[in-house]
């Protein structure tokens, strides 16, 4: 057992979160430990020493729920299952266990905003009559017309937010594929399904949950139906029906919104413990790229102040594409210029690359930024790969090009599985320069200069000093632009 996760992370410290190393993963791309081919949990499970190794405190799983994966399992069908290929409930409850007794704790997701168009309500919904509790249970509209002028987020793919439905006769809303009807939260049984799903797994023993899409959960006239005041209000529900039946738990805002919009999520510290910082994420690139401290101090100026137990989630990269919807269009194109000159890895309105191919595979460029990542205030997200500078493909279709397996090994399919290479569920990285023959965990975990060495070494220094995980932050101004100072002091 690691000794500063145990110092850190007891069991009855409700702000956890805030000492927190968060890794996320994917269990279809983690390890295969049945060899058909697919991730799986007991394969997460089997590497839980080597998370534990690395310094991580939280793992953050994405959708694991029976799901036609059309959308990676974002497009849920059932919310109380275990997808069957990633195993069964009872290995969840295994991993769960065995997290635990490393003292790491669980991060899983909950897609309130959406479901599949196969989950059992929206089969329902479309063939209840208008009007009729069932019917209710989504947002449906005799014409396309309403709610115009609100964004399409999948550009890329879809043309409109509304889908006509021939079976209801109706069409439906959705913000994201036109597979992912989206739920209706004006409904109160709507609301109640959900607390129900979030008891079930918090009773479990889920730790935390990560909030998909959050701020689309209702719609207005006259509005961009994001970040509603009602939006707002049902959060606070949910956070205080959470807060009456569990201990210590955590609720996580996804809300690529600006500054005030994003903050906004934690409420009075009554809604999320913890939000994704996405308005800082860009501008660390951009930064970077300048050399330049203005644009990582400019957004400090913009972010406002946040409650004392709340605290922001930071990370470079994760299973999307590195998002540009909360940029200004010159910003937009500069960054498309500098880290996507090529065309094909743009996605909707971002870049679909892993972060080392984004940093041409300089280790002194990925060793800057995660420096910031570990310093900047907020708690580290890492995601899987990352930490041994894996490369990407995106040849392979929408954000696939960023979820291929984990390479452990320079064996076949990288260590990830002993299946037949064609049956592998995404192919196994082989650029030159990333090629799994060289970049895997048993090489670099025998070279102390490693990438992962270094990630492993920065970890347990960011645990030694709670001015990391605690403490504010103050920037000193630098003559020399590219050079960016700052402190960060927690209790003198
Ligand atoms: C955000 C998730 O991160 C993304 O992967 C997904 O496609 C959308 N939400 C829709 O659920």
């Amino acid at each position: 057992m690691n000794k500063n996760s145990k110092k850190l992370i007891t069991a009855d410290d409700p702000g956890w979160y805030k000492d927190a190393v968060i890794y996320q993963l994917h269990i279809r791309s983690f390890f295969d430990s049945n060899n058909n081919g697919i991730g799986d949990i007991n394969g997460v499970t089997a590497k839980l020493g080597y998370l534990e190794s690395l310094g991580v405190t939280a793992v953050w799983l994405l959708p694991f729920y029976p799901s036609p994966l059309k959308d990676d399992g974002y497009d849920i069908a059932d919310y109380y299952g275990i997808h069957p290929d990633y195993g069964t409930l009872n290995d969840f409850k295994r991993f769960l266990r065995e997290a635990h007794l490393r003292g790491m704790k669980v991060i899983t997701e909950l897609v309130l905003n959406h479901t599949s168009d196969r989950h059992e309500w929206f089969q329902k919904s479309r063939n209840a009559p208008k009007g009729s509790p069932w019917r209710d249970y989504y947002v449906w509209s005799d014409t396309p017309d309403k709610y115009n002028g609100v964004r399409i987020i999948f550009q890329d793919f879809e043309t409109s937010n509304w889908s006509w439905d021939p079976v209801a006769k109706a069409y439906f809303w959705h913000r994201f594929y036109s597979h992912q009807p989206d739920l209706n939260f004006d409904n109160p049984q709507v609301r109640k399904e959900m607390f129900k799903v979030i008891d079930y797994w918090m009773e479990m023993g889920v730790d935390g949950m990560r909030l998909d899409a959050v701020p689309y959960l209702l719609e207005r006239d006259g509005t961009n139906c994001e970040n509603l005041p009602e939006t707002y209000d049902f959060l606070r529900q949910l956070r205080s029906h959470l807060d009456k039946k569990f201990k210590n738990r955590m609720l996580l805002a996804e809300a690529n919104q600006w500054p005030e919009d994003a903050v906004a999520y934690f409420g009075k510290g009554d809604i999320c413990h913890m939000a994704f910082n996405f308005p800082l994420m860009p501008r660390m690139f951009m930064a970077l790229q300048m050399e330049d401290w203005f644009p990582i101090v400019d957004i400090y100026e913009q972010i406002p102040p946040i409650p004392e137990e709340c605290q922001w989630a930071i990370f470079l990269r994760n299973h999307d594409e590195l998002t540009l919807e909360m940029v200004t269009d010159e910003e937009r194109d500069y960054m498309y210029k500098v880290y996507a000159h090529d065309h094909t890895a743009r996605i909707n309105l971002g870049i679909r690359r892993r972060l080392a191919p984004l940093l041409n595979n300089s280790r002194r460029r990925i060793e800057i930024l995660s420096l910031l990542l570990f310093s900047l205030p907020g708690t580290p997200v890492i995601y899987y790969g990352d930490e041994i500078g894996m490369g990407d493909n995106y040849y392979l279709g929408d954000r696939n090009g960023v979820r291929t397996p984990m390479q452990w090994t320079g064996d076949r399919n990288a260590g990830f599985s002993t299946a037949n290479p064609q049956k592998i569920f995404l192919p196994v990285i082989i650029d030159p320069d990333y090629h799994y023959h060289s970049i895997n965990t048993e090489n670099q975990e025998k070279s102390l200069s490693s990438l992962l060495w270094w990630i492993r070494r920065i970890i347990a220094m960011r645990k030694q000093h709670k001015a990391f995980s605690r403490g504010g932050i103050k920037f000193l101004h630098c003559e020399n632009q590219a050079v960016l100072a700052f402190v960060r002091r927690f209790r003198g």
